[in-house]
């Protein structure tokens, strides 16, 4: 029984290709989501992106629903650029790695780990700092003091650490070698309690609504636009930024919620049904949150 659930699930899985909008356009009430109805995602190799701009990022996607219960990508972090394997999370608005600060409680070897350095911690006056620890204010006694952060996940117990900026190298889908400063979280305490054991990967990939999102960050420095896609498959899928690879055919469109009370991207009050079926569930809010099977 648990397994026919779960072969199910899977199913479902294949067939949902989610892509998120944020258009930042006032006349447009703002987000918009769209999923396949009905039809299974096309197949990464064809996709293809459109002429024009092509100022976009191309990034394949492993993991599963099942057994994994993740998806991530690798990108690489400084110069030269050392690899980190993601969870991609549009339920979180920060990134964050595990980091040689030292560590405790990290899952990763120590070389596998993020090496601060002392002229890379972003402070607290900086803008993005507040946007990292918004609605609460961050704790700084004084605006030169590192800034720092905490998380804390439904299922996978909480981090601390402090901000920093580095390197994303980024290859653009016309040739191009981008390498944006982005602001990311070196997590150095790191707590895993919760309902499964953590993740094997160096940890967050945050695509949230807010600035501090890497999303958000590539789109207010102009190296992609705010916009954004993924398809999840088996152990397949891929990810994008950018407008370039949006399908002109086979979508659905859904208003997203525009108000900053919601933290998490939402379509508002939805019906759930399951091949074609009510389950019952019906008019509860719902969101997107790829960090959560
Ligand atoms: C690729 O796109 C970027 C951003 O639009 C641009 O700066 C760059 O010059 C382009 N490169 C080529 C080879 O066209």
């Amino acid at each position: 029984m648990a397994d026919q659930k779960m072969k199910e699930r899977r199913r479902v899985s294949l067939m949902i290709m989610v892509l998120i909008f944020q258009v930042l356009s006032a006349s447009l009430h703002g987000c918009l989501a769209a999923t396949g109805q009905g039809q299974p995602p096309r197949k990464p190799t064809s996709i293809h992106p459109r002429a024009g701009v092509r100022s976009s990022v191309f990034l394949p996607v492993s993991g599963n629903v099942y057994p994994l219960g993740y998806y991530s990508v690798t990108i690489g972090i400084g110069n030269p650029p050392k690899p980190f394997q993601l969870d991609i999370d549009t339920g979180s608005d920060l990134t964050w790695v595990q980091c040689d600060a030292p560590c405790t409680g990290c899952t990763l070897r120590r070389d596998q780990l993020y090496n601060p350095s002392k002229n890379n911690f972003v402070d607290c006056k900086d803008p993005i700092c507040l946007a990292v620890n918004s609605p609460n204010p961050p704790q700084c006694k004084n605006p030169n003091e590192k800034c720092c952060f905490q998380v804390q996940y439904a299922d996978h117990g909480s981090v601390l650490g402090f901000i920093v900026l580095d390197t994303f190298p980024l290859r653009l889908v016309n040739g191009t070698l981008s390498k944006p400063n982005l602001a990311f979280g070196c997590g150095h305490r790191l707590q895993n309690r919760g309902l499964h054991p953590p993740t094997p990967t160096a940890r967050v990939l945050g695509l949230g609504k807010s600035k501090a999102s890497i999303s958000s960050q590539l789109s207010s420095m102009g190296v992609t636009k705010n916009v954004f896609g993924h398809c999840l498959g088996d152990n397949r899928g891929f990810l994008f930024f950018g407008a370039d690879f949006v399908p002109k055919s086979g979508m659905t469109w859904t208003r997203m919620l525009q108000s900053s009370s919601y933290k998490h991207y939402s379509s508002g009050p939805a019906e759930l049904l399951f091949s074609g079926k009510p389950t019952g569930i019906k008019g509860v809010n719902v969101i997107f949150d790829t960090g959560s099977t």
